[in-house]
């Protein structure tokens, strides 16, 4: 096993919860999660659906708020900050891939990819924005609106979006979910590519095990609780371990949930049918500015 003792932290994340109170009350998704990841790691996130997985990533990312607790990128205290400071570090640090893919619907392939780039005013953003979605094996769509695309054709998109600034934390949430096995194989492929070239910091949602095992690390969630840390050998959580996770039932949960299903799955974000969010996830100020 590595030593990573020197290696510094990218993400640490300390007693962190989400609550949220419907109509039937309230309900916890997280619970007094912890735990940190080096710079340049692989990490899997897995666990039944509704787990809390994807509430899981979009805090990371700074794209919700805690109800308690700390998720610290590079040393900077996400939830310190307001939104503007979150969208700043979503720009310079982060590639985001969402469980929905979130492109947007008036822009074509090439620029939904360019988005990012443009944002950093980036002089080279359609060559990079077209080189990108070629690796994703889409060089014959790039003038087709979202609308006009398949399921796994906007996956990729969404895909070459996040890639396509190299970013240092990649954080991919079931990122092969509507692909078929060999297209699947590429992306992944490229993720733990650029994870080499770059080092960038891989963070996976995934009900793949084979994904789960091309990672260096997997936690496993349930119940909003992480369950099973794979380079700990034992509960990673000092929360009681539900019974459920005990039996393995996630496992078996994970490998039964069908393809496509996750699109269907509500958000966690509040905002997910406000494509202004989209826009907010680089910057609070508008696009169009
Ligand atoms: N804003 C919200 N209001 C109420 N419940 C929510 C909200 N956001 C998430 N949930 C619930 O929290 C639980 C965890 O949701 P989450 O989307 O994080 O699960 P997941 O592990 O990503 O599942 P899947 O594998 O199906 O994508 C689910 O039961 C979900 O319905
Ligand atoms: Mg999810």
């Amino acid at each position: 096993m590595p030593d990573n003792s020197l290696t510094p932290l990218l993400i640490e994340v300390n007693g962190l919860t989400k609550k949220v109170t419907d109509s039937s009350g309230e309900l916890t998704i997280l619970h007094d999660v912890h735990f940190t990841v080096p710079s340049g790691a692989t990490l899997a996130l897995v666990g039944a659906s509704g787990s809390g997985k994807s509430t899981l990533l979009g805090l990371l990312a700074g794209l919700d708020i805690p109800s308690s607790g700390h998720v610290l990128i590079d040393g900077v205290d996400l939830y310190a900050l307001d939104e503007d400071g979150r969208a700043a570090i979503r720009k310079s640090t982060l590639g985001f891939v969402f469980q929905s893919f979130q492109l947007l619907p008036h822009l074509s392939a090439v620029e939904n990819v360019m988005l990012p780039l443009e944002l950093r005013a980036d002089p080279d953003a359609r060559q990079k924005s077209e080189h990108m979605l070629s690796r994703v094996g889409l060089s014959q769509r790039l003038h087709h609106y979202p609308k006009f695309m398949s399921g796994g054709e906007q996956q990729r998109v969404a895909l070459a979006r996040a890639f396509v600034t190299h970013p240092k934390l990649l954080l991919a949430d079931e990122p092969t979910g509507s692909l078929d096995a060999a297209t699947g194989e590429a992306v992944i492929d490229l993720m733990f590519e650029l994870n080499r070239e770059l080092g960038s910091t891989l963070v996976l949602v995934t009900h793949d095990p084979v994904i789960a095992a091309r990672c260096a690390r997997t936690l496993t969630i349930a119940a909003g609780r992480v369950v099973i840390d794979s380079l700990q050998h034992r509960p990673a959580s000092t929360s009681p371990v539900p019974a459920v996770a005990k039996a393995g039932l996630p496992v078996v949960l994970m490998t039964t949930c069908p393809v496509g299903s996750a699109i269907t799955v509500p958000e966690p974000f509040n905002t997910t049918t406000d494509m202004n969010f989209v826009a907010n996830f680089f910057a609070a100020a508008n696009l169009s500015s």
